[in-house]
């Protein structure tokens, strides 16, 4: 039930940035033993983007900060909190969203890091729809980055042909109109499958105490295990977050899955009986970008006039930890970029 008291939230701006260094799936076949047929016909990716020379997560970040606030049509005075969804950020501390923060001149903003791989997005949205609808906050910026090609094997096919770089924002608002467009947001962890999809991080201990050894921080992937979890947990969030909101799947317009992989949004979309045309991808472009693919996927649809005034919406994201979780929200943004 909603609760006629909260504030109610809409999303006002969204955003999104990728590098601008493209590699193909013909590329990647120049330095492992793999090809464009496997992975267009395993994957539906056939490029992505990397990052190179000065760009790093936070600048692709507060690339995507930017579009999102000019879309929204606000400044970054106005901001009172900055989150970053991000599992690659350039430093344990400060926080990837103080960095943003500073660059993007949201003095007013208390900023701090959401760790959620590829659900950070979804977890980001709901930190912001329960800050704004509590009363505490009026407008969220919500950033989602990972770099992944830092933390590839480039000798490993089985993980290196399937991940981009990317950033996507949203801002997040107290609705002016007082129609509340986020319907619900469902989130989920099993911690008990984490080793499933693992980038260990590699401290080293005092060597006064014990001697170190060099080990590799890159993506450690069980990608059967990843499959079979997206193609089951996913629907049923989706379904679930549908039903706080007292809706079906029968209301629902378009579906923004997490661009993982086209082989799992396929399975997705018939386990919910959806049309090929409501389902939202553009991984061929951009691979999978983790936290960032559902603003990045969104954002091409909307650019591309797919989306609606007031469609229903159902973004879902799922990635490491592991973690899950849909937004159902009503899309009535603005586009006062282009306005
Ligand atoms: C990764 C994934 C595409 C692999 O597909 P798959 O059908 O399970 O493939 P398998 O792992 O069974 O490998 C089949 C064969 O292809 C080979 N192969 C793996 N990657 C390859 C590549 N890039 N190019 C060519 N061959 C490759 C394997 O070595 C294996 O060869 P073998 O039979 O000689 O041993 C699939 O498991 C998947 O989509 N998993 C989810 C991954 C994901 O989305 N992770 C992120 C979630 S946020």
């Amino acid at each position: 039930m909603i609760n006629e008291n909260l504030v109610p939230v809409t999303i006002a701006g969204i955003g999104m940035y990728v590098p601008e260094t493209v590699i193909k799936n013909e590329d990647i076949a120049k330095i492992v033993d793999t090809n464009d047929d496997w992975i267009s016909s395993r994957t539906g990716i056939q490029e992505r983007r990397v990052v190179s020379g000065n760009e790093t997560a936070v600048s692709l970040g507060v690339n995507a900060a930017k579009d999102a606030l000019a879309y929204a049509g606000i400044s970054s005075e106005q901001i009172d909190l900055v989150i970053c969804a991000t599992s690659m950020p350039d430093n344990l501390y400060p926080s990837s969203a103080c960095e943003i923060q500073a660059a993007i001149g949201a003095q007013n903003a208390a900023a701090f890091d959401i760790s959620a791989a590829c659900s950070g997005l979804i977890y980001g949205l709901f930190v912001a729809k329960n800050f704004i609808m509590s009363g505490t906050y009026e407008t969220v910026l919500v950033v989602g980055v990972d770099v992944h090609s830092r933390f590839l094997d480039w000798t490993d096919r089985t993980t290196c042909v399937l991940f981009g770089d990317g950033a996507g924002a949203f801002v997040v608002k107290k609705s002016d109109d007082g129609i509340n467009d986020f319907l619900s947001v469902d989130i989920h962890a099993d911690g008990t499958k984490g080793k499933e999809l693992k980038i260990p991080l590699y401290g080293k201990n005092c060597p006064l105490v014990e001697p170190n050894d060099e080990k590799k921080q890159i993506v450690n992937m069980n990608g059967k295990e990843i499959y079979k979890f997206a193609v089951s947990y996913v629907p049923e969030s989706i379904l679930n977050s549908l039903s706080l909101a007292e809706l079906t799947i029968d209301d629902l317009d378009f579906l923004v899955p997490h661009q993982a992989n086209m082989r799992i949004i396929s399975a997705i979309k018939d386990r919910l009986k959806l049309n090929t045309d409501q389902v939202i991808s553009n991984l061929e472009k951009y691979g999978n970008t983790s936290t960032a693919s559902i603003p990045i996927a969104l954002l091409d649809a909307l650019d591309n006039n797919r989306i609606p005034d007031s469609s229903l919406l159902a973004l879902c994201g799922f990635g490491a930890g592991l973690t899950w979780g849909t937004a159902v929200i009503r899309w009535r943004a603005k586009d006062q970029r282009k306005l």
